[in-house]
């Protein structure tokens, strides 16, 4: 049973986008996966299908009626679908490759792309949205934050990354950083190649690479050391 999204959006016409090419798209075109995208509008109010309205309390921005995403949840994933439903929010817990890696070995997800100054925080509750923030910046709205978090799912799933299979040993899931990579011409503009990546010796070559790994990670990102290794 491929892995399974379904995306809520005002802007269905956001997907696949980039992902309806190359290795994500392949995969698609295969069965590897599938993308569902349900438009929230279908479920607004009225002649002109409102799905927003000012926020109790003042201020700027409109919010996302939880009248509306509430049914629009309803009709895309019924209380049994086993899918986490998850609401794109520079608000929510940081994406890890971890929780990337469950997601992709689970049925699938259900995503909520936010728009607006937010969503009323009853259908959050009330439909067991779990916000997932991509990073600590604003997007204009949880597409893009969508198509990231389903292309870094799609990616691990089973034979869908062919040779370099499963990237166990790229950034993060290893823990570090990535070590330098290299390839002809042997000099370029004055920069060789470093020597012992054409020395042949494995043994080296691998010691040469985790202590770039080591080296850079603890300049770029020490959050990702121990404190024993910073
Ligand atoms: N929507 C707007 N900004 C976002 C972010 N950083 N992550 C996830 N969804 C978002």
């Amino acid at each position: 049973s491929p892995w399974r999204a379904t995306v809520l959006t005002l802007y269905p016409e956001m997907f696949p986008g980039p992902l309806g090419l190359s290795l994500s798209g392949d995969a698609l075109a295969r069965g590897a996966w599938s993308l569902e995208t349900r438009n929230i509008r279908a479920h607004g109010l009225g002649r002109h299908r409102n799905v927003d309205d000012t926020p109790a309390g003042g201020g700027a921005g409109m919010v996302l009626r939880c009248d509306v995403l509430g049914a629009a949840i309803d009709a895309a994933a019924p209380a049994s679908d086993p899918r986490p439903r998850l609401l794109m929010s520079p608000r929510g817990k940081p994406l890890t490759q971890e929780r990337v890696r469950a997601l992709s070995e689970g049925p699938g997800a259900v995503i909520v792309c936010g728009r607006f100054e937010g969503v009323d925080e009853r259908v959050i509750e009330g439909r067991g949205l779990e916000e997932v923030s991509i990073g600590d910046y604003v997007l204009s709205g949880g597409e893009i934050a969508a198509l990231v978090l389903i292309d870094a799912c799609v990616r691990l799933l089973p034979g869908v990354m062919g040779k370099h299979e499963s990237g166990v040993e790229e950034s993060f899931e290893g823990g570090l950083l990535e070590y330098p990579h290299y390839t002809r011409p042997r000099e370029w503009e004055g920069r060789a190649i470093p020597d012992v990546l054409m020395g042949g010796n494995h043994a080296a070559i691998a010691r040469w690479r985790a202590e770039r790994s080591r080296a850079l990670t603890r300049t770029r990102r020490p959050d990702l050391l121990g404190d024993d290794e910073r």
